[in-house]
């Protein structure tokens, strides 16, 4: 069974949760983190849904995530991002089906998309578990940053080089609604 878990709209005080959430050692390797006023304008730009998940017996914040091309006509809807606190309980998957919902049932996606760097192996496991179907890869894609400091002398430069591909990921409506009939997209 999933966690229990809900999604809020982000406020302006959720900024600081939200800011040090991405640049938390654990998430930094698998985002290119925002800085605050991009986060801000995304809580208000209509084109976009940016929540604060909340989960746990006191329904605190345990993430966020964020939908962009909520309006766009070719109802092609992303997730943007999405980022959980505390890894491994379920959180993630939970929060993931909730925001299917979102897209499909709220938002009247055709599509929902996303892409994952392909060394994030915990979010591809999670999103291939969850029926996203692989589109492609987009080779290098990604610059990724790697502390010189982490590195034998004389490899600096070779981790300024160090890229990462996007694997490009995407479930139809109609996948959706199969799954749903199947009983793989129960609520928490
Ligand atoms: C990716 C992320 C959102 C997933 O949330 P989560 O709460 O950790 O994931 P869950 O506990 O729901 O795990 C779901 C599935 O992920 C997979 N998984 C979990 N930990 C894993 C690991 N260490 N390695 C590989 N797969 C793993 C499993 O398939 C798991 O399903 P299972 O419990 O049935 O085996 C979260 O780990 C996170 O915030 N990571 C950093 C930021 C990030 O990568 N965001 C996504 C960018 S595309």
């Amino acid at each position: 069974m999933t966690p229990r878990i809900r999604l809020r709209p982000t406020m302006q005080s959720d900024s600081d949760f939200v800011v040090s959430l991405e640049n938390d050692p654990a998430n930094l390797p698998f985002i290119t983190p925002w800085d605050r006023t991009q986060h801000e304008a995304a809580i208000r730009f209509p084109d976009m849904r940016h929540f604060v998940v909340e989960g746990g017996a006191g329904l605190e914040p345990v993430g966020f995530l964020i939908l962009i091309g909520c309006r766009n006509p070719h109802q092609s809807i992303e997730l943007k991002r999405m980022v959980i606190a505390a890894k491994g309980q379920g959180l993630g998957r939970a929060a993931l089906r909730v925001a299917k919902r979102v897209a499909f049932d709220d938002l009247g996606a055709h599509r929902f998309w996303l892409d994952v760097k392909s060394r994030n192996l915990r979010a591809k496991a999670l999103y291939d578990a969850e029926g996203f179907v692989m589109e492609g890869t987009l080779r290098e894609a990604v610059r990724v940053a790697t502390r010189s400091s982490s590195l034998p002398a004389g490899r600096e430069s070779q981790a300024a080089q160090d890229f990462d591909s996007l694997h490009v990921l995407s479930m139809l409506k109609a996948e959706f609604l199969q799954r749903r009939a199947d009983g793989l997209e129960a609520a928490a």
